[in-house]
């Protein structure tokens, strides 16, 4: 049995030893680019995040309407977004805050928008109608109930997270 050795020439030996230093010094210069790059995308934003909204003394079993700010992240985009809930007490004294985002096209609904539908928030776009407790009047266009926020009380505050659909909030 003969064993044949296997020689590298010269000029082989420089290929391999230029294709590896070039490519580790490519790597090492691509990496903080495409880390870079992706950054915000990698970057994890705290969800659910509450914000003081109003003191639970002023809020009464009349829904008023309580906006706030949120710094809101776009990937590379930052920029300020007003918020709303109507916020009311219902009859057992739990505060209930509601989204004014109509559920048929998302228009914003009032409390006691139209003279004609006392006691109910009104969209004005195409008269939708919710009862004081967020469900929707049938037979008006929009199809389910206003989404309910994520709430909690600190120090006499009221806090509020998320609107989420009713029966997850
Ligand atoms: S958007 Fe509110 S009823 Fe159509």
């Amino acid at each position: 049995m003969s064993e044949k050795k296997q020689q590298v020439s010269r000029r082989q030996f420089l290929n391999y030893t230029l294709t590896g230093v070039g490519g580790f010094m490519a790597a090492g210069m691509l990496a903080p680019m495409v880390r870079f790059a992706i950054d915000p995308v990698l970057q994890t934003h705290a969800r659910g995040e509450y914000k003081a909204v109003a003191e639970v003394d002023e809020i009464t079993t009349e829904p008023q309407r309580f906006d706030w700010t949120i710094d809101q992240v776009d990937a590379w985009y930052e920029s300020e977004v007003t918020k709303s809930a109507w916020v009311y007490k219902d009859e057992k004294d739990d505060i209930i805050a509601l989204s004014p985002v109509c559920k048929h096209l998302g228009c914003v609904v009032s409390w006691e928008g139209s003279g004609d539908y006392p006691n109910e928030f009104f969209c004005p776009c195409h008269n939708g109608r919710y009862y004081k407790d967020g469900v929707n009047v049938p037979n008006t266009p929009p199809s389910a109930p206003l989404d309910v926020y994520e709430h909690r009380i600190e120090d006499g505050t009221l806090y509020l997270g998320n609107a989420k659909p009713r029966g997850e909030a």
